[in-house]
């Protein structure tokens, strides 16, 4: 792929790069922006100044919400290596979401060649203080002027990089979640599987209620029977019950997370029976009550892995290992991390050097 690269006339100053770096906040000096047209498919790719867009107001996704996202990390090892993990996952995501929004599909080399060359351009941007990484947000909009409800005839794909350290408040503390059971996330036959901006739209008003209920985030029960566990608001999630590995199938409404997937092949490694199955909130809660629900935690690009202190079901409460970080949970964590950070050997070839 031929990238133009657009010179700043100014860089930016880098903050500090401790914790306080919070969550998406802090941009870098770059983005990476290609358009697509029906007449020349993907071209103009370019590496240019972070900055504002010029959209007409017309533009499709400001309309009806053709718009696809990714979320991945870079990280610096100790002796100044740059990798991404398992990079070939997000493009696949990435492309299986497009399919579904009738949007143009990046293939697989174009996708990480566009990552790797902007990261390899920020990579000064690349924190390394403990618990930060580089956060990449690739995204894909529909920009084609029109009012009328049909596919975009153009589109616009950008890669924007963010340094971050923990996307909860919390950090590796435990977090509270709140289990809605009035409104919904996904139903069969809709975008749930999809990383698409309109997901996360629908869901604000029941993360809103948690909140003002002190909670973090929602679990998410099915949007049939209102019955069955899902996801979490940002993460996958699993339960460690009477030693066995429980969370919910990737059957059309949840988001198959590359994180999701790369903690069951580490427990599975390990030796744990892992149950990828529909468990009824009644269930968990049940076994909150009679003491076999041992470990609660979210699986997730941004929240990494999270551990869930408190659960919250029409009032009924369940308090999860004391609120305190469950063994498994953290040997998740840490191992987890160190393969990313380079720190632990990877037997499974996930990270990816960017050169
Ligand atoms: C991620 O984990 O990368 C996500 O995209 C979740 C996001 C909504 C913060």
């Amino acid at each position: 792929m031929k990238i133009d690269v657009v010179e700043a006339l100014q860089l930016k100053e880098k903050p500090e790069w401790g914790q306080n770096l919070g969550f998406g906040k802090i941009f870098t000096d770059y983005m990476f922006t290609m358009n697509w047209t029906e007449k020349e498919g993907w071209c103009n790719a370019k590496i240019e100044p972070y900055g504002p867009l010029s959209l007409d107001p017309a533009s499709l996704v400001l309309h009806y919400a053709q718009e696809t996202f990714e979320g991945m990390k870079a990280y610096k090892t100790k002796d100044g290596r740059i990798l991404l993990f398992r990079p070939e996952m997000n493009a696949r995501r990435f492309a299986n979401s497009n399919r579904r929004l009738c949007m143009p599909e990046l293939s697989e080399d174009m996708y990480i060649e566009a990552v790797s060359a902007i990261v390899e351009h920020e990579k000064d941007w690349i924190p390394t203080a403990e618990g930060t990484s580089l956060y990449i947000r690739p995204f894909m909009f529909a920009t084609e002027a029109a009012v009328g409800v049909h596919p975009s005839s153009s589109y616009k794909f950008i890669i924007l990089l963010s340094p971050v350290g923990a996307y909860y408040p919390e950090g590796m503390n435990p977090v509270k979640i709140y289990v809605e059971d009035e409104y919904v996330r996904a139903t069969k036959g809709g975008t749930g599987f999809t990383k698409c901006g309109g997901n996360y739209a629908a869901s604000i008003a029941a993360q809103v209620k948690a909140q003002k209920l002190g909670y973090t985030q929602v679990l998410w029960l099915d949007g049939v029977q209102h019955k069955y566990i899902e996801e979490v608001g940002t993460m996958n999630v699993m339960f460690k019950i009477s030693n066995k590995i429980v969370t919910a199938p990737c059957d059309g409404t949840v988001l198959p997370g590359v994180t999701r997937d790369s903690i069951i092949h580490l427990l599975k490694f390990w030796g744990y029976e892992v149950e990828e199955r529909h468990l009824s909130i009644e269930e968990l809660m049940q076994a909150g009550k009679d003491g076999t629900l041992e470990e609660a935690f979210g699986t997730g690009t941004a929240a990494v892995i999270s551990p869930i202190g408190e659960l919250n079901y029409k009032g009924e409460i369940t308090i999860v290992n004391d609120f305190k970080t469950g063994e498994l949970t953290k040997k998740l964590y840490d191992t987890l991390t160190g393969i990313q950070w380079g720190d632990v050997k990877d037997p499974f070839g996930w990270t990816h050097e960017v050169k």
